[in-house]
């Protein structure tokens, strides 16, 4: 795991879009993994920004994401990831929307799992995965305890990751219980990954990441041993790392 130290969040976003651009501007057909949650949405303005100015192209590149509810109550569709990722970076680009995946969480859902996985064989890995981290370790919906064997799968929320998305939502009792996820497997299929964090409380699951012992317990760990991963954390994250 290479480890990169920047001051802040902005400078987070800052290198991780770099490293995004140097993929798409080398690959016309390069294929991004993308996540959601606050972490990436500095990186992905970056994107945007560097697009209309730059006209970087992406006409060919294709998109997976990590994860998605399932069954989102009606009056909180705005909170589905497809509508996250439209709203936040494909309506700012020229990609083609046919060419962006976000697993189907509104059919039956098993399903959705099976078509996923099959799609991400097909191409035989993203090109880069960018990741946050949850407060608790998690990476996607990958909650302590998952096995890391798994491909795309369906879970069962997390009560403190349903604490954290409840800020998105009226109240806790509406945050979607459940969700499909990529498994870590999948995850470290992807040929480079990078694993953005910002802010103290995310701290205590970077350390473990770091320089805690792989464990299903910390599922982030997991990535210790992937041979092309750059975390970059602000100081505020990295606060907890001795090493
Ligand atoms: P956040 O979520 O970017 O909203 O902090 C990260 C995650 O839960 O993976």
């Amino acid at each position: 795991m290479k480890v990169v130290i920047v001051k802040n969040y902005q400078e987070a976003s800052e290198y991780a879009a770099k490293e995004m651009l140097a993929v798409v501007k080398s690959n016309p057909k390069a294929v991004l993994g993308l996540a959601t949650g606050s972490t990436p949405v500095g990186m992905y303005n970056l994107m945007v920004k560097d697009h209309k100015e730059n006209g970087t192209d992406y006409s060919q590149v294709e998109s997976y994401n990590l994860d998605e509810y399932i069954n989102l109550p009606a009056n909180h569709a705005d909170q589905s990831y497809r509508h996250f990722m439209d709203v936040n970076l494909f309506d700012h680009l020229n990609i083609t929307k046919a060419n962006t995946h976000v697993p189907e969480g509104t059919g039956e859902a098993q399903a959705a799992c099976e078509e996923y996985d099959a799609k991400l064989a097909a191409i035989g890995g993203v090109d880069i995965q960018v990741l946050g981290i949850g407060s608790n370790g998690h990476i996607a919906f990958n909650e302590p305890g998952v096995p890391f064997e798994l491909g795309t799968h369906i879970v069962t929320l997390d009560e403190q990751t349903r604490e954290d998305n409840a800020r998105f939502f009226d109240s806790i009792d509406e945050v979607p219980t459940h969700a499909i996820t990529m498994g870590i497997k999948s995850i470290k299929s992807a040929k480079k990954i990078i694993l953005i964090a910002s802010g103290e409380n995310k701290a205590d699951a970077v350390k473990g990441m770091i320089e805690g012992e792989v464990t299903v317990e910390l599922p982030a760990s997991a990535l210790q041993d992937h041979s092309n991963v750059i975390v970059i954390v602000d100081e505020a994250a990295a606060s907890k790392l001795t090493k």
